[in-house]
C-alpha cells in the first residue's frame, strides 16, 4: 500500500507522529499520516480538528459507520455486564449472534459458528478443521489472494511477495491457482477456461485431488485488485469440489457481511460454499471473526481441538448484533448493491475517457478504478486526500483505488467521495 505526504500533517498531528515513530514498531505501516482522535458515520476527525471524507471504512470494517450510536449503546451496556468468560463459561451473547448468523446461511444445513477475533484466525481455523476433517493435507488457494498475515494467512496469500518475503519456508502441500480475469482475457467464458484449466493442471501436475482438504477463495478478490469473478468459476469450483471431496471455503472476511449487495457475496453469485469465513465489517469495529459451516462438519471437530481465550467475547458479539440490527433496519444490505451500481456507472461514465483508465469494476459497495500503474493511483489517491477525500489502493502494483465506504455513507457523501475521486484521477493524468 501507498502511504501519503506529510503535506496533511498540522501541528498536534506532527507531534503524535513523532511519538508514534519513537513508541511503535515501524512494521505496521499506515496508509496516510492522519493522527484520527474521533469518527462518526462516514466522516473522521483528526487531533487537529480538521475533517475527512473516509471511503476506506478502515479497510471494509466499520459497515454502519464509525461510532453508529446503536452500536455504542450496545457496546456500553455490554461493558457494564460482562466482558470476558473466555472457556471458563458458556454466555448468552455469542448463542444470539451464531443463531442469528446461522439464518443468514439458508445454502449451509444445520449452520454452527465458531468464533474467533480476526480474519486471518478464522483462516488458520478454517486449515486446521478441513485437514481434521478431510485426513487431507492439501490447500488450494488463488493467485492474487490475500488472507492474513499469520504463518497460515501468508501461506495463501500472493497479492504482494512483500507479504511472504523471508518468512520462507511457509506452509507445504499449497497450490496456488489461476484466479480468473474478464479484462485479461477479454470474456468471462475465456477467463473461466483459462482459470479452471490452470486449477485442472494443477490437480493433475502437482496437488492430486484427492490430496486436497480444501479450496479456499474470496468471491470476490479484495487486496489483490476488487476483481469480481465470473459465474461459472465460482460454479466450476463447486463442482470440482463436489466430484473430489474437497471443501469449498468462501473467504468473506471483506466481501461478507452486506458489502456487495446481499448478506454474503456466496448468496448473490448463487454459489453455495460449505464453508463460510467472516470477520472485519461483522462488529463494526470490534475484533470478531469466525467460521459459518454446516453442523456436520463441526460434529467431526472435536471439542478442543481448536480453542481461542478472546473469540466471541460478549463485547464483540453485542456489537455484532448491534450491527445486524442496524443493517436490517436500515435496509443497508440492498441499498449497497442500489448505491454501489449507480456509482460504478457514474466512475465509468466521468472516466472512461482519461488517459490511464484501464478499468471501473466491482459489486456493490467494493468499487476498484484501475489506473495505468501505482504511481498514477498513489497521485490520484494523493490529490483525493489533498481535497480531504480518504481513499485505498489494492492490485498486484497498487494500481487499483479502492473505494470501500461504511454501508452507511449519505447518497450526499458518495456523490461528494466519487467527485473528489474523479477529480483526483483526471488531475493525476494530466
Ligand atoms: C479476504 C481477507 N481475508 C483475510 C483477511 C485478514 O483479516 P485480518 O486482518 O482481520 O486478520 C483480510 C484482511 O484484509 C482479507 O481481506
Amino acid at each position: 500500500m501507498s502511504s501519503t505526504t506529510a503535506a496533511h500533517t498540522s501541528p498536534r498531528s506532527v507531534e503524535w507522529l513523532d511519538r508514534d515513530a519513537e513508541a511503535l514498531a515501524p512494521t505496521l505501516s499506515r496508509i496516510t499520516d492522519l493522527v484520527i482522535a474521533s469518527g462518526e458515520g462516514s466522516r473522521l476527525v483528526d487531533v487537529d480538528g480538521r475533517r475527512w471524507l473516509d471511503l476506506s471504512s478502515g479497510i471494509g470494517v466499520t459497515a454502519t459507520g464509525h461510532c453508529h450510536p446503536r452500536v455504542v449503546a450496545a457496546i456500553r451496556e455490554q461493558a457494564g455486564a460482562l466482558l470476558h468468560t473466555s472457556v471458563v463459561a458458556h454466555h448468552t451473547l455469542s448463542v444470539r449472534l451464531a443463531e442469528r448468523l446461522a439464518a443468514t446461511a439458508p445454502f449451509l444445513a444445520d449452520p454452527q459458528v465458531f468464533f474467533c477475533n480476526t480474519g486471518a484466525e478464522a483462516i488458520d481455523g478454517v486449515i486446521k478443521l478441513a485437514r481434521r476433517v478431510t485426513g487431507r493435507p492439501g490447500i488450494v488457494a488463488f493467485r492474487g489472494a490475500f488472507h492474513g498475515r499469520t504463518i497460515g494467512g501468508t501461506s495463501l496469500t500472493t497479492s504482494k511477495a512483500k507479504y511472504r518475503l523471508g518468512y520462507e519456508p511457509l506452509l507445504p502441500s499449497v497450490g496456488i491457482a489461476p484466479y480468473p480475469s474478464v479484462l485479461r482475457h477479454g470474456s468471462e467464458a475465456a477467463a473461466t477456461a483459462a482459470a479452471l484449466g490452470g486449477l485442472d493442471e494443477m490437480f493433475h501436475a502437482q496437488l492430486p485431488p484427492a490430496s486436497i482438504a480444501a479450496v479456499i477463495v474470496e468471491p470476490v478478490l479484495g487486496e489483490g485488485g476488487y476483481v469480481v469473478p465470473p459465474v461459472a468459476w465460482l460454479q466450476g469450483l463447486r463442482d470440482r469440489c463436489d466430484e473430489h471431496g474437497i471443501l469449498l471455503v468462501f473467504d468473506e472476511v471483506q466481501s461478507g457481511v452486506g458489502r456487495t449487495g446481499t448478506m454474503w457475496a456466496a448468496e448473490g453469485f448463487g454459489v453455495a460454499p460449505d464453508v463460510l469465513l467472516f470477520a472485519k465489517g461483522i462488529a463494526s469495529g470490534l475484533p470478531l471473526g469466525g467460521i459459518l459451516a454446516g453442523g456436520n462438519l463441526f460434529a467431526r471437530w472435536s471439542p478442543g481441538s481448536h480453542g481461542t481465550t478472546f473469540g466471541g467475547n460478549p463485547v464483540s458479539c453485542a456489537a455484532g448484533l448491534a450491527t445486524l440490527d442496524v443493517l436490517a433496519d436500515e435496509c443497508l444490505v440492498p441499498r449497497a448493491g442500489a448505491l454501489g451500481a449507480a456509482a460504478r456507472a457514474t466512475l465509468s461514465a466521468q472516466l472512461h475517457t482519461v488517459p490511464g483508465v484501464v478499468d471501473v469494476r466491482g459489486r456493490g459497495l467494493m468499487l476498484g478504478v484501475e489506473l495505468a500503474d501505482g504511481l498514477q493511483a498513489a497521485e490520484a489517491q494523493r490529490r483525493a486526500l489533498d481535497d480531504g477525500v480518504v481513499v485505498l489502493t489494492c492490485g498486484p502494483h497498487d494500481e487499483v483505488l479502492r473505494i470501500v465506504p461504511a454501508l452507511t455513507i449519505t447518497d450526499a457523501e458518495l456523490d461528494e467521495g466519487l467527485g473528489a475521486v474523479v477529480a483526483a484521477v483526471r488531475a493525476a493524468a494530466a
